[in-house]
């Protein structure tokens, strides 16, 4: 039997592909896409209360989370600006949580340093949910992402899944292609050379037997179901003029409607600034502002789930 309930979700590693299958499933309980009755579900988690520290920026995690919260009965309380608690008077991130998790039944925590996530969860006795840290991990975006790739393409395995841009400083491609290992998904890795996936990625992906490939351009016969697109990550340079250099590289233009065309469903975990042109926008196949909506359904059923509010499944007698 699954055990969700009191888990802390810091990193996608810690699911099997059974677990990562049903979250799947229980999101779609709350997917209008699969659910046409009244999807009213606020007294799943009634009486519940998230605390939400957000030490770094977010509109699509931190705005879901809080959508999600509420709508299974949730209160929320929380900051998304450090600077304005008694952080700024010198208290410290432990002390932090501490008292956060006196007042809360969950904590969903962003912050720019790789690891805090674990380091919350070290000091709190409620579930932890990590909503990015650093360049490290972003489980419920990986779980939002093959949440979309199941819908869209209606199964996971024996599909070819791109991923392009940042693939070195992009938490979101680290994990989902771990999490795509799990399937037979072949992967196609698109980024200058000096933003190519990590070695550690690419042996634990020899290790699974993952067939993939790697180009330092976007193939003009690209032969897959999904281009995963990603913004160069700024702030993880501590060179900007490296950043500079590398910035531009892997715009997709109005040009890349021909990709979409042929049936290409085009994704990005967003925000965007430039590297996706606007135009493609309304095309069907530019999916990913269904994508940032499918993060509410997977944010809503692992609410439930951490807070043992939703059954996980019970384990057949043999
Ligand atoms: N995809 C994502 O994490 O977006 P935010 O930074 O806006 O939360």
């Amino acid at each position: 039997m699954y055990n969700f309930k009191g888990r802390d979700i810091i990193d996608i590693n810690d699911f099997s592909k059974e677990e990562l299958l049903f979250i799947l499933k229980t999101a779609k309980k709350f997917d209008p896409q699969y659910v046409k009755r009244d999807r009213s579900n606020y007294t799943i988690a009634q009486g519940k209360i998230a605390a939400l520290l957000f030490f770094e920026p977010s509109t699509r995690t931190e705005q879901s989370f809080k959508s999600a919260a509420q709508k299974i009965g949730m209160g929320i309380i929380g900051f998304d600006d450090p600077e304005a608690t008694s952080i700024h008077k010198g208290e410290s991130f432990s002390d932090t949580v501490r008292i956060m998790n006196s007042y809360a039944d969950v904590l969903v925590m962003r912050h720019p340093e790789s690891g805090a996530a674990k380091k919350a969860a070290d000091v709190a006795d409620i579930p932890v949910i990590n909503a990015g840290d650093g360049a490290n991990q972003h489980p419920t975006q990986t779980m939002l992402d093959l949440y979309t790739i199941m819908k869209e393409a209606g199964h996971l395995d024996g599909i070819t899944v791109a991923l392009m841009g940042d693939l070195k400083y992009g938490r979101t491609v680290h994990a989902l292609s771990l999490a795509l290992s799990h399937f037979k998904v072949k992967q196609i890795f698109i980024s200058h050379s000096t933003l190519s996936m990590p070695d550690e990625f690419l042996q634990i992906l020899d290790q699974r037997k993952v067939i993939y490939e790697q180009f330092d351009h976007l193939p003009d016969n690209l032969q897959a179901d999904f281009l995963y697109q990603t913004r160069v990550q700024k702030e993880r340079f501590k060179d900007l003029n490296e950043y500079k250099k590398v910035k531009d590289k892997f715009i997709l233009d109005a040009s890349f409607k021909k990709y979409l065309d042929k049936g290409v469903k085009l994704m990005h975990p967003l925000p965007r600034i430039n590297e996706v042109d606007p135009s493609l926008d309304s095309h069907p196949n530019a999916i990913y502002f269904s994508q940032a909506r499918n993060g509410l359904y997977i944010r809503e059923a692992l609410l439930g789930l951490v807070l043992g509010r939703i059954d996980p499944p019970v384990a057949r007698s043999s």
